[in-house]
């Protein structure tokens, strides 16, 4: 038997998440972040938006099909049509769940739907009703429901649970709920509805004013038990509630609280790493939790005093959540037997073929770098990882540029056994680069955000550029990664050439 003070953490990043202005991940980055959801022990994942386009469907038939151990969801209007799809994306899952859902609000109704209160109701029932025919586990959502009338908002949540939803979440929308009044509202909520105690009460809560998490929170101690999060808060304009915070908040404040939650703490930051990699979103330095300043002291107060004992200035631990206490070093000279223990030690097991390649990347990187710390690995390793095939891959960049001189770059690329080169003028060198690569791809892509980090310090550190590019009305993020900085951003762009192309093929079945 659950406890009543269970709280389920259902998480939302590939849905709500990638609903973020610029952010658009193909298939097997999906996977790969429901993977790694799945370690961190989410109860939920709500994998998609079946109806929305043929990648979200295939996105969310794959995860069900291969993700195991947190319940997997499938979003859907309140519509028979959009049910049945959503029905075919989840139904393999291990524990699939429909999530339909219809506003409530007046403003909702009158402007959005043009539907009074009646037609309302009678379709979240039907919704509820028809989805209960695939599924034993159905979650309404009342959209907007922060702003509807409570009276009859009461009204839904009791027909649709009477009509067999057994999950009723009711979100701040548009993210102007305030935490005392939230909570007081999930608080009426839980008293106005007769048959309350046959579903449970979830919240969504978005970050307009920036009080996704405590409105959450404040639900949380008002009877809701689950809440809807997305891993670095990322979502619908300024985002939802962040789950690393959620997560954390319940587990410091244990005392106050008094919640119970089931998660791998150690997999928080690794967690967020792979959600901001894949999504091209950068975390704030001061973003609590995973942020790179989080557990760092400046002041030499706060140093002082940390030294003297931690809990002067500490609240967690950063080793707690997953961020490494130590950045060890390999170089040139470092052996196939610390390397492999090394990648161990950040959470990845390579092997056979797989692990030799990586290794002589790694060799090769330790040759134009001394000191190779955890983060170029990790990167690295990602890179490998995460590769797609490749149809056009980078043989030579040269790139003329001056203060006074009109930006020019060659450019060579192999595609399968052929050398193409191309030549072409731009409004920097970067942008003569792309302008020399579409010749050749005959792809054209349109740079909207571009950034570069270093991974590690130092002048020889790697660099890593990530490029939101849209190709044919369509976000990539492509990623590329080098010492030499052109490079990583060339490789960057075509990156995100190479994914519009290799989803072009899957979407006409062409072997890849
Ligand atoms: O913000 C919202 O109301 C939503 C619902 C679809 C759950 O995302
Ligand atoms: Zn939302």
């Amino acid at each position: 038997m659950t406890s009543k003070n269970r709280i389920y953490l259902f998480d939302t990043t590939l849905r709500d998440g990638e609903q973020s202005p610029g952010v658009s991940l193909n298939v097997e980055e999906k996977v790969e972040i429901a993977h790694q959801l799945a370690r961190l022990g989410v109860d939920i994942i709500e994998a998609g938006f079946p109806i929305a386009s043929p990648g979200d469907f295939a996105a969310v038939k794959k995860i069900s099909e291969v993700v195991r151990g947190p319940v997997i969801a499938g979003l859907c209007r309140a519509t028979r049509n959009d049910i049945d799809r959503t029905w075919e994306a989840v139904k393999a899952a291990e524990t699939p769940r429909i999530h339909t859902f219809l506003a409530s609000s007046d403003i909702h109704l009158k402007h959005k739907l043009q539907k009074t209160r009646e037609e309302m109701l009678e379709q979240a029932v039907n919704a509820v009703k028809h989805a209960k025919k695939y599924c034993s586990d159905v979650e309404f959502s009342a959209e907007d429901a922060s702003r509807s009338d409570l009276d009859f908002l009461a009204q839904v949540i009791e027909k649709v649970i009477a009509a067999g939803a057994t999950v009723v979440n009711l979100p701040d929308t548009v993210g102007y709920a305030v935490p005392e009044e939230y909570g007081q509202f999930i608080k009426t909520v839980m008293s106005k509805v007769n048959n309350i105690d046959q579903a449970i009460i979830s919240v969504h809560c978005h970050n307009d004013l920036g009080m996704a998490v405590a409105n959450s929170l404040a639900a949380v101690c008002n009877g809701a038990r689950q809440i809807e999060c997305a891993v670095n808060g990322i979502g619908e304009r300024a985002g939802n509630a962040s789950l690393e915070e959620i997560i954390m908040a319940l587990y410091t404040r244990k005392a106050f609280y008094d919640k119970e939650i089931n998660v791998n703490y150690g997999e928080i930051y690794r967690t967020s790493r792979l959600v901001s990699s894949l999504t091209g979103m950068i975390v704030q330095p001061n973003k609590a939790i995973v942020g790179k300043n989080a557990f760092l002291h400046e002041s030499g107060i706060h140093q002082d005093g940390v030294l003297k004992d931690r809990s002067t200035y500490e609240i967690m631990s950063p080793q707690l959540v997953g961020v490494s206490s130590s950045n060890l070093v390999l170089g040139k000279h470092s052996g196939r037997h610390a390397f492999k223990e090394q990648l161990e030690e950040l959470g990845f097991t390579l092997q056979g073929e797989e692990l030799e390649k990586a290794f002589l990347k790694f060799k090769e990187l330790a040759d134009k770098k001394k000191e190779v710390t955890n983060d170029d690995l990790e990167a690295l390793i990602k890179d490998q990882v995460w590769s797609i095939p490749e149809r056009f891959s980078l043989k030579y960049v040269h790139i003329s540029s001056g203060t006074t001189i009109l930006p020019t770059a060659t450019v060579k690329l192999a595609i399968e056994q052929m050398v193409f080169e191309s030549a072409a003028t731009g409004d920097g060198p970067l942008d003569a680069a792309c302008r020399a690569i579409d010749k050749i791809t005959d792809i054209y892509g349109k740079m909207h955000e571009f950034k570069l980090n270093a991974v590690s310090g130092g002048k020889d550190a790697l660099g890593e550029a990530i490029a939101n590019i849209e190709i044919c009305g369509k976000m990539y993020s492509g990623r590329g990664l080098s010492t030499d900085i052109i490079e990583a951003s060339v490789k960057s762009y075509l990156n995100a050439i190479n994914k519009h192309y290799y989803e072009q093929q899957l979407a006409a079945n062409k072997e890849v």
